[in-house]
Parts: structure tokens; C-alpha cells; sequence
């Protein structure tokens, strides 16, 4: 078996042993926060779990997760960063805190049973404390019992010992960090888990989520206190196999290898850094596609991550020796490695393909061109002994060739120049009479922030799931659901154009419902007792052992008006959602349309 696949296994078993509910892998789409775009960590589908509300599969949960960080993006490259990972993760929600947190990271790592490592390679990071909360002594008494000197816990600041909010607010608190010594030294003087140098690796991260920072900024501790930790699979999977790097692991090696026999093998040798990015990268892609909610390139929000990644590998492709089309090849080795645990992969794989190519069709008619200009631009600095970029030619770049403004910036960085982005995103505002404030707005706050206006807006597309059912048939099925502060988004199964008066007649259902003020309960069974209850759910494989469901009981009728698998929150009654009002209705691909409404 793979190393990784077998790392997978021992992690879901060994949490298993100590009695926790294993749940699966969310979507790379959160499904209710808007102030994210991706998954980035497996806590993030258990916000509203951490914050109080109750998971149906209890206090004790642990999963491997697919997540998606473009906060590294700049450092992917190198040997241990990637946009795209695997998370293995355990939480305790209000259950067990940092002791046995502690205890079981050590056993799973160090015991011959589990992975193994030589306890005495494994340094640790605690929180060395400040104005906000004390320093972690707890966390490294633990780590001293469990055989660990003072010489090997290291205690750093908050900018390094210290996860979350999600948001701007929510929960968060000190953390704990596990690095294993590769012992290969690369260079003099002093090194530590600090250091960038790629010695020591960072394998497991537990946070103890014990405060909630509020909008004013204070840290106060949270009632539940919680634990959300979670392990790198492919730098472990790296570490066990004695590899210099993540793109060497049984997850990559395939896409590795696919790139570098793409590529001219001395272009390949001297530059190592694009091969691992066009790699990373088109994992990323792959992955970001492939996903249930049915992402497609384009230029905003996900999409725009997507075309992104994307076309920063084609311009890379380039500083290979690869030419021509390559994207799905590329992505055809990461469909290969992973559809066996994530079927989504093997239901999307002609969808992927197909997308890559369209793309990948789309700027190769452009590249070449806006290559030439940058380089002309870039000239024309170096004559002129000017240091920053054209925000004109920036511009240019952008909406004539189709070049990311990041990927600008970064053709523009490698030869020693600047590009101010504040100004490309002004001309971009005004000529797209954007207002800055708005696209602000939608990256900032967590799903603490926003909770009330979108638990109103989750529930109303309940209510709008059922009547459009109801008045449409029962054909109708959730294809995607996306709630920003703003609006609700939801996509079903449709044939045809919604009309008119049907749309009126759904809206005006919904706020009958709303006005009845119909009570919202929650109940937590098995999906099998679920169906058979008559819940509607969305992917129905990927549900755990035991899962809530929302009902909308209409007491007059002694019949519900919706039943939904869901994670929830809710309101509590309907008449909490307020007046509904449908803004637009549209076709997103065939046979699917989309609703956007609002709560007022
Ligand atoms: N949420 C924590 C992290 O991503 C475990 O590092």
C-alpha cells in the first residue's frame, strides 16, 4: 500500500481507538460562509461545531480533509509548500483539551505501532505569551512529561503559536506545532524549527481553541473550549519515506514525473522550482474542478483561483520547455492517484479534462503576445532607469491577454521591478464601477461575523429547496448553494426557463411560510433513517455515521414543508427569516438554473 494511503488509514483508526466519530472530507467549497473561498483547514467546515452547536456525530471527530490555501502560493516551489493538501484532523469539541491532545499527537507519531518517528528528531513550538493571553506552560508541561527537554520546545510569538479566528472573529487560541529533524543541513550557523532552510519540517499543528476574539479585538475565553489539529499528509508521508520533498511522495510523484518528461531535460534540472509549481499547481486545478459544486474558470471569486493557477503553470510550462497542450495530462496523473478516495474526481474527470483545455486553448492564443509586451515594457524600464511597472501596460496585460495581475507581478519581481497593485485594482474598480468597498468586504469577517443574516438566508433556502419543488415538481434537486452577506445563491435541476408567474408563485409560498412562523427542529439520526423520513440531502456518499435534519413542521397541516440533511444552523422559527424577494433567475449550464434572492 502507499505510504500515504496507509498514514490515512492508521490516522482514522488510531482516532477511532480513542473514540472519535470518523466524519468525511468536506466540499473545497464551504457551503455557507461567504468570507471564504476554499477550505483551508478541516476545521473550517466545523465552525459553527466549535462555536456551540451540536455535531451529530458528537464531541470526539477526526477526518482527512481536501484543502486549498492560496496564502503560500508565493512560497509554493520550494520543497514543503503546496497550494493543495490532504489534512488529517482530530477535534474535540468542548471534550478532552490540551493533556491528551498532546498525548495522543506524540503516540501516533513516535509509537512502532503508528508512524514511528524517533521521539528524540521531534522538536515542538508553544505560545510564549503576551497582552492577550498567557504564555502556553501548560502545553510544554505536557510535552516535558512526555520525554521532550526544554532544549527541543521552542516558544514563539503569536505571529507563528497562534490559530484563528477563521475571520475576523470566531474562536481561536494558542497552538502547538510539531517539527521532525531531517538532520540534513544545508548551510553554517544556527538553525531551529524557525529557519527556512527545510530542515526541520512541520508535521502537526494542535490548537487549543479556548478564546473567541470579538469584533472590538478582545480575547475572551470561550465557554467550550475546543481542540482542532492537523497533520500535513504529504510532508509526513515525505518525512516516513526519507524524501527530500513533498513532490516526491506517492501523491505527486505521478504528476512530478508527467511534467519533467513533458519538459526539456535541461530546462527541467535548472528549473526545478517551476516543475514543482506547474505540479502544485495543477493538483490544485484538478482538484478545485473536480469538486461537487462544479467550479469553472473564469474571473471571479474561485473561478478566478482556478484560471489562476492555471495559467501561472502554462506561463511556467514555458520556462521548461513545454509547449503545447499539457494541462490534462498533467491532471490526468492526479485523477489517476486520487479517484480511489475521492470518487468526485472519477464522477468529474471528462469535466476536468475538458476544462483545462479550454483554458489552457484560451491563453495560448495570448501568452505569446503578452509575453512580448511585458518583456518590451520591461526593457524600456531598464533604459529609462525606472523601478516601477506601468499600471497601464498592467492593465493591458490583464484584460487583453488575459495575464492575472499576480502573474504579471511576478514576471515583473523576477526581473527586479514593482508593480503597484493598489492602482491596477483602482483602474480595474473603475473600469469595472466596482466599488472597492464591496470586493473588501466579501474577504474580510469570518462566518462568526455574518452568522445571523446567513443563518436567516440558510434557512430561507430551505424553504425555497421545498417550494420549488412544490411548484416546479419534485425533479428539483440542490445542485450548489452559496450565501454571501448580501444574497443567497442557489443552483437546482431544471430543464427550462423558470417563468414569471412561477417564480412569483415560489417566492410568494416562501413568505406564507415565513409568515405562518412555522418552528425549525433539529434531529440527529442515521442517513438511512433520515431518507426514509423523506429528508432531502445533497451527497448522499459523503455522509457520516449519523447526520441532522432540519424540519420546517407546518402545525396546520400536521405535515412538514421541508426536511433537509444539513449541518445547519437555523433560525428557530420562519418568521426570523424576514420578507424573501427572488432578484434573479438564470441558467448556469444545461439543464441546471440558478436563483439568487434576498432577505429583507
Ligand atoms: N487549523 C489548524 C491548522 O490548519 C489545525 O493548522
Amino acid at each position: 500500500m502507499p505510504t500515504s494511503d496507509n498514514v490515512r488509514e492508521k490516522f482514522l483508526k488510531f482516532f477511532k481507538e480513542k473514540k472519535h466519530a470518523i466524519i468525511p472530507s468536506a466540499s473545497l467549497i464551504p457551503e455557507n460562509d461567504p468570507t471564504v473561498l476554499f477550505t483551508t483547514a478541516g476545521m473550517h467546515p466545523l465552525v459553527p461545531f466549535l462555536l456551540g452547536e451540536q455535531h451529530p456525530s458528537g464531541k470526539r471527530l477526526a477526518n482527512f480533509q481536501k484543502c486549498v490555501r492560496t496564502v503560500d502560493i508565493d512560497e509554493v516551489g520550494d520543497r514543503w509548500h503546496l497550494t493543495f493538501f490532504e489534512m488529517l484532523g482530530n477535534w474535540s469539541l468542548g471534550d478532552y483539551f490540551k493533556k491528551e491532545a498532546i498525548e495522543w499527537s506524540h503516540e501516533f507519531l513516535t509509537k512502532k505501532k503508528w508512524l514511528g518517528f524517533d521521539s528524540e528528531r521531534i522538536h515542538v513550538s508553544c505560545f510564549e505569551g503576551d497582552k492577550d493571553a498567557p504564555k502556553d506552560a501548560e502545553a510544554a508541561k505536557v510535552w516535558q512529561s512526555l520525554g521532550i527537554p526544554s532544549e527541543r520546545i521552542h516558544f514563539y510569538s503569536k505571529k507563528e503559536n497562534w490559530w484563528g479566528p477563521a475571520g475576523q472573529t470566531g474562536p481561536c487560541g494558542p497552538d502547538t506545532e510539531m517539527f521532525y529533524d531531517t538532520k540534513k543541513i544545508s548551510h553554517k550557523g544556527e538553525c531551529g524549527p524557525w529557519c527556512s532552510c527545510g530542515r526541520f519540517v512541520e508535521v502537526w499543528n494542535d490548537v487549543f481553541m479556548q478564546y473567541n476574539k470579538t469584533a472590538e479585538g478582545k480575547f475572551i475565553p470561550l465557554k467550550q473550549k475546543n481542540v482542532d489539529t492537523g497533520m500535513g499528509l504529504e510532508r509526513v508521508a515525505a518525512v516516513i519515506d526519507g524524501l527530500d520533498s513533498v513532490f516526491e511522495t506517492d501523491l505527486m510523484v505521478g504528476a512530478f514525473n508527467k511534467v519533467k518528461e513533458l519538459g526539456n531535460q535541461k530546462l527541467v534540472e535548472k528549473n526545478m522550482n517551476s516543475v514543482r509549481i506547474i505540479t502544485d499547481h495543477l493538483r490544485a486545478a484538478a482538484f478545485i474542478l473536480g469538486d461537487e459544486v462544479g467550479i469553472v474558470p473564469s474571473n471571479v471569486d474561485q473561478g478566478y483561483v482556478v484560471r489562476r493557477l492555471i495559467r501561472r503553470s502554462i506561463r511556467h510550462a514555458r520556462l521548461v520547455g513545454i509547449e503545447g497542450h499539457f494541462t490534462s495530462e498533467v491532471a490526468g496523473e492526479v485523477v489517476k492517484r486520487f479517484q480511489g478516495i475521492y470518487p468526485e474526481l472519477r464522477k468529474s474527470r471528462e469535466r476536468i479534462f475538458s476544462e483545462l483545455d479550454r483554458e489552457e486553448a484560451k491563453f495560448l492564443n495570448t501568452i505569446h503576445k503578452g509575453l512580448s509586451l511585458a518583456q518590451k515594457e520591461i526593457s524600456a524600464l531598464e533604459k529609462e532607469a525606472k523601478t516601477v511597472f506601468p499600471t497601464k501596460a498592467a492593465f493591458d496585460l490583464y484584460q487583453s491577454f488575459g495575464f492575472p495581475i499576480e502573474m504579471t507581478e511576478e514576471i515583473v519581481r523576477e526581473k527586479g521591478f514593482k508593480l503597484n497593485k493598489e492602482d491596477f485594482f483602482k483602474k480595474l474598480a473603475e473600469h469595472q464601477e466596482l466599488s472597492r468597498k464591496a470586493t473588501e468586504k466579501k474577504f474580510k469577517g469570518g462566518l462568526a461575523d455574518t452568522q445571523s443574516k446567513t443563518i436567516r438566508m440558510h434557512t430561507a433556502t430551505h424553504l425555497l429547496h421545498a417550494a420549488l419543488r412544490k411548484v416546479l415538481g419534485e425533479h428539483v434537486a440542490q445542485k450548489g448553494s452559496n450565501i454571501t452577506t448580501e444574497r443567497l445563491r442557489f443552483d437546482f435541476s431544471h430543464p427550462e426557463k423558470v417563468p414569471e408567474e412561477k417564480l412569483r408563485e415560489v417566492e410568494a409560498l416562501v413568505n406564507e411560510k415565513v409568515r405562518e412562523g412555522l418552528s425549525v427542529k433539529m434531529e440527529v439520526m442515521s442517513p438511512q433513517q433520515a431518507k426514509k423520513d423523506g429528508a432531502i440531502g445533497l451527497f448522499a456518499s459523503k455522509y457520516g455515521e449519523k447526520v441532522k435534519v432540519y424540519t420546517v413542521f407546518d402545525q396546520k397541516t400536521g405535515k412538514f414543508f421541508s426536511k433537509e440533511i444539513c449541518g445547519g444552523p437555523h433560525v428557530n422559527n420562519t418568521k426570523e427569516v424576514g420578507k424573501f424577494r427572488i432578484v434573479k433567475e438564470e441558467g448556469i449550464s444545461a439543464g441546471v438554473r440558478r436563483i439568487k434572492a434576498v432577505v429583507e
